[in-house]
């Protein structure tokens, strides 16, 4: 069954995703936004987080380190943890990926690819402990993987947590139930990525009700909609 995906994400009032960037406000900072998205985080209380190849690499920092006799390797997924308390998920189509350790602030990695990704960089994830699904096709199919998380996993509550090019992939493949965005008191002014890209955007797919608006610390405001996929 698929999860329930919520995407969750902050940005400055100009669409900014990096709070490193932001004006500060007499408010806050990017201590105070940082801490109140992982807050936002926890409180959601989801089974599982995910995130692009991207954003994953600035948590991910390994060198390729494939093992020296791989032996046969399994497609298409393998589990090194099914009774993990909560996963951290990447989608890494061609396997750019490597990591130092299973987990990340103990949530155990998942990792999603095409299946173009080489055996020899599935035998160094499965060495290191990580878990892994291989799309039946060359790009990720995202509705697929969902299912294989649900079934495989037991996930019911996906976060999806950026950046803006799977936020957009999400979106365009109708697969988000709600989008939750923190707002902080802040301008980037530089004319970076906004909070979703999609090629062509996303007008005539997705539409957007407003659930809650609500004023939180820092000066911050934390915006929830329902997104409804159009179809036909
Ligand atoms: N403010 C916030 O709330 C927030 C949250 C998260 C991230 N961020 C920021 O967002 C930035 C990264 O955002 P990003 O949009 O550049 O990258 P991203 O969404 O993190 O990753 C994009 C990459 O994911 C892979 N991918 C796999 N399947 C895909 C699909 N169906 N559609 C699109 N990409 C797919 C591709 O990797 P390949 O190129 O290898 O094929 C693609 O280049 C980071 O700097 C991060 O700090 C901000």
């Amino acid at each position: 069954m698929k999860p329930e995906v919520i995407c969750l994400m902050m940005s400055s009032l100009d669409g900014g995703l990096h709070p490193s960037k932001w004006t500060e406000s007499p408010d806050g900072g990017r201590k105070e936004w940082t801490a109140l998205y992982q807050k936002a985080h926890e409180e959601l209380q989801g089974d599982a987080w995910i995130v692009g190849r991207v954003t994953m690499a600035e948590m991910a920092k390994g060198k390729p380190h494939p093992p020296q006799s791989a032996g046969a390797v399994e497609r298409p997924h393998r589990f090194a943890d099914r009774k993990a308390g909560s996963y951290a998920i990447a989608l890494d189509t061609s396997g750019k990926l490597h990591f130092t350790q299973p987990d990340i602030d103990g949530d155990h990695i998942v990792v999603i690819l095409g299946n173009s990704v080489p055996d020899r960089h599935l035998a160094e994830l499965a060495a290191d402990g990580i878990s892994y699904i291989v799309s039946p096709s060359a790009e990720i199919d995202l509705a697929a993987a969902l299912d294989v998380l649900g079934k495989e996993l037991g996930i019911r509550k996906l976060l999806l947590e950026g950046g803006a090019a799977i936020n957009g992939a999400f979106f365009a493949a109708g697969l988000i139930d709600e989008f939750h965005l923190l707002v902080a008191p802040a301008l980037d002014g530089s004319g970076g990525q906004p909070v979703v890209t999609f090629e062509g955007g996303l007008a005539g797919r997705t539409q957007l009700s407003l659930l809650s608006a609500e004023t939180k610390d820092n000066g911050a405001v934390a915006l929830r909609y329902k997104v409804h996929t159009r179809r036909g």
